[in-house]
């Protein structure tokens, strides 16, 4: 080939064996996937793998929740995982996982070589311990009562209600959430990786190109308040690797999860002639070295990561590639909107290669998190890929199938515009390659734009028609089928089962470099259709299966992704109160007399209430619901008895009611009609 071969080593994060995979895991995947693709369709050398993340406590418990063991736990869904990735068209050249011999040698090897250059430091430190289940408990595994605003139900160091951030041992009533039992204090020796040496490292590094500048903004951030010692060890009972020469000490999941990068690497070479790991992974290695994760696990992969490989001997990744969260509708994934999908619910109803197009369509370099509208991704995926792309071919393959014996034209008038076509993929390539897949598709679309209406305009359907018209009905058919196999080429990354089948139809493997081989004077094969319109009950269908897959989860208790997000589990339900208590509470009509942002705060909007006469400062956590303005002028109901709490932005005193799961379904109360500020509700 004319420009030489690059040898690419290319990884997504690794997926937590405890649950399964969802559409929020399936934009990395699949932008991991098309970038691989392109590369090995450009004639590149490009190897992908990945692995599940097996170890750590989460996964422990769970395991002991099901009577299984950890080894049972990771097996079954390391399968589940592989079966997803593998029907979404992912196509890993390895899946390991981190549980493996191979990780196992990596990781103490690894670590002993840090500790020999006298960059693991030990110490004692005090943590929460349970003392009904003998185990250190990590501050998510705690709960209690918030020591500042008695919020009720709180993780073991910060407060969602007013944002207090604290120890679990200053939370009133704190409880482990495996036994309820109350923690105790216990001191345990630590193991510590000394990261504040490789400051001056990593401040090069982070700024060496191999990170996107928002992010290398952010860790410069950090890096100029100073780097703390991490810890890398926990206590028994943990499921993971045993550190050498310290019984009863286990490498924290973290350290040898993205050991288990090189892991999946070394268990492929073990396997493939002629692929070698010290050419990937060696000092001097000529080979590129990608990681594709999400823009939380940044410090991870662009601080820890290549300190430690630094240290131990081993090259650097040549670049980090962050991107960002999967929203769907606009808002947070959610359960009880349906739109927490997970990947197996969606292929029981949609073709994977919907979503690779419309996560290709909106995927660019930066972390900026990704919408799924999924009234946008119905029309968008009908109108581009079956409007556009397929209807090239369809358009036009039947006569060549019908008229002309499957014969192409053996030359064309047009060789400008499919000249135009094949130099476009410079472009495009260009795109790919910096992961603007979204620019990508919009070159495509608009060659395709173009080939439709050279098609409508010839209209080869009245060309065929006519005796002396006929041949060049043939050229126009020619012509619109090249042009198909040109743009099926720069969408093959993205859609491979459909262009698999264009391929099939062409009698022609597609790559970058042959897109300029023409089919002049070729047979094609028998045209079928290629991919059919989405339909809107489709997605009502997988909508109604999510809602259905959550409940259903909820019930056996067994799903972690439910476990992530609280917004079923925790509808309160109150203890019974007697006529007195309630009559104690003072519920008021009011009248929003302002409504304002509050800056800095996630959830709060800042109300001014009127009370017919009388005006109330309120903070609600309403802001994923309401804009102010629209709030203005409206009544609602308060207690308005309550006692004044201070929170993290202001004084409130009182609430305002309100109903619903949450994010944008918050329906303030409304009193009927003709209620006037400041009158009693009873
Ligand atoms: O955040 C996560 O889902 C982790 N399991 C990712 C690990 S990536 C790598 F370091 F292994
Ligand atoms: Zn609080």
């Amino acid at each position: 080939m004319a420009h030489s071969q690059r040898k690419i080593l290319v990884t997504s994060a690794l997926p937590y064996a405890n649950g399964p995979i969802h559409l929020g895991h399936m934009l990395e995947h699949i932008q991991t996937d098309i970038w691989v693709r392109f590369q090995k369709l450009r004639g590149h050398l490009c190897t992908a793998v990945c692995a599940d993340d097996a170890h750590g406590t989460a996964i422990m418990i769970k395991a002991n929740n099901n009577g299984i063991t950890s080894e049972e736990l990771i097996d079954g869904v390391r399968q589940e995982h592989m079966a997803d990735f593998n029907d979404f068209l992912i196509g890993y050249d390895n899946y390991h996982t981190t549980h493996s011999e191979e990780n196992r040698e990596l990781s103490s090897s690894i670590y002993t070589a840090l500790k020999e250059k006298g960059k693991i430091s030990v110490r004692s430190i005090v943590q929460a311990y349970d003392p009904e289940k003998e185990m250190f408990l990590a501050d998510r595994f705690i709960k209690g009562t918030c020591p500042k605003c008695h919020a009720e139900d709180q993780y073991g160091d910060n407060c969602e209600v007013c944002s207090a951030t604290y120890t679990p041992m200053e939370m009133i009533n704190p409880r482990s959430v495996y036994s309820g039992a109350t923690p105790i204090e216990k001191e345990s020796e630590h193991y510590f990786f000394k990261l504040p040496d490789f400051q001056d490292f990593l401040a090069k590094w982070t700024r060496s190109g191999t990170l996107q500048d928002q992010v290398a903004n952010k860790l410069a951030e950090w890096l100029d308040s100073g780097l703390q010692e991490w810890d890398i060890s926990r206590d028994a009972p943990y499921f993971g690797f045993e550190i050498p020469d310290a019984p009863g000490k286990y490498f924290y999941v973290w350290l040898d999860a993205p050991i288990g990068y090189m892991a999946s690497f070394k268990n492929l070479c073990d396997k493939t002639d002629g692929l070698e790991f010290d050419e990937y992974w060696s000092k001097d290695s000529d080979a590129e070295l990608y990681h594709f994760i999400g823009k939380d696990i940044i410090n991870f992969h662009a601080l820890f990561w290549p300190a430690m490989l630094d240290c131990a001997g081993y090259r650097t990744p040549t670049g980090v590639n962050a991107h960002g969260y999967v929203t769907v509708n606009g808002t947070k994934m959610s359960k009880s909107r349906g739109t927490f999908i997970m990947a197996r619910t969606y292929l029981n109803h949609l073709d994977p290669q919907y979503l690779r197009y419309y996560f290709a369509a909106k995927l660019n370099n930066s972390v900026d998190d990704i919408d799924l509208n999924l009234e946008d991704f119905v029309q968008r995926v009908n109108s581009d890929v079956v409007g556009k792309i397929v209807n090239i071919a369809s358009r036009t393959a039947s006569f060549i199938n019908k008229k002309f014996n499957n014969t192409l034209s053996a030359e064309v008038a047009e060789m400008e515009m499919i000249q135009s076509f094949i130099d476009a993929g410079d472009v495009i390539a260009n795109f790919f390659e910096q992961r603007e897949y979204g620019k990508a598709v919009r070159e495509i679309m608009r060659l395709a734009d173009i080939a439709n209406t050279y098609i409508a305009d010839q209209a080869p359907w009245v060309l065929a028609k006519n005796a002396d018209t006929l041949p060049k009905a043939q050229e126009v058919c020619t012509v619109a089928l090249n042009l198909f196999s040109i743009l099926a080429t720069y969408l093959k990354p993205v859609m491979p089962q459909l262009i698999a089948d264009a391929e099939a139809f062409l009698n022609k493997e597609l790559t970058w470099e042959n897109r300029s081989e023409l089919l002049f004077g070729k047979t094609v094969n028998k045209f079928s259709p290629l991919m059919g319109r989405i339909e809107a009950k489709q997605i009502e269908a997988m909508v109604e299966e999510s809602k259905e897959a959550v409940a259903e989860a909820a019930k056996e208790g067994t799903n972690a992704a439910v476990a992530e997000d609280s917004e079923l589990s925790k509808e309160p339900i109150a203890d019974e109160i007697d006529f007195d208590a309630f009559a104690k509470v003072d519920l008021r009509v009011a009248l929003i007399a302002k409504a304002e942002h509050v800056p800095k705060a996630n959830k709060l909007l800042k109300l001014t209430l009127d009370l017919g006469g009388e005006t109330r400062t309120v903070f609600s956590g309403i802001k994923s619901a309401y804009k102010p303005e629209d709030l203005e002028g409206k009544l609602t109901v308060m207690v308005a008895n309550l006692a004044p709490r201070k929170m993290k932005f202001g004084l409130s005193e009182g609430m305002v009611l309100a109903a619903g799961p949450g994010g944008e379904e918050i329906h303030l109360m409304e009193p009927h009609s003709g209620a006037k500020p400041g009158q009693r509700i009873m």
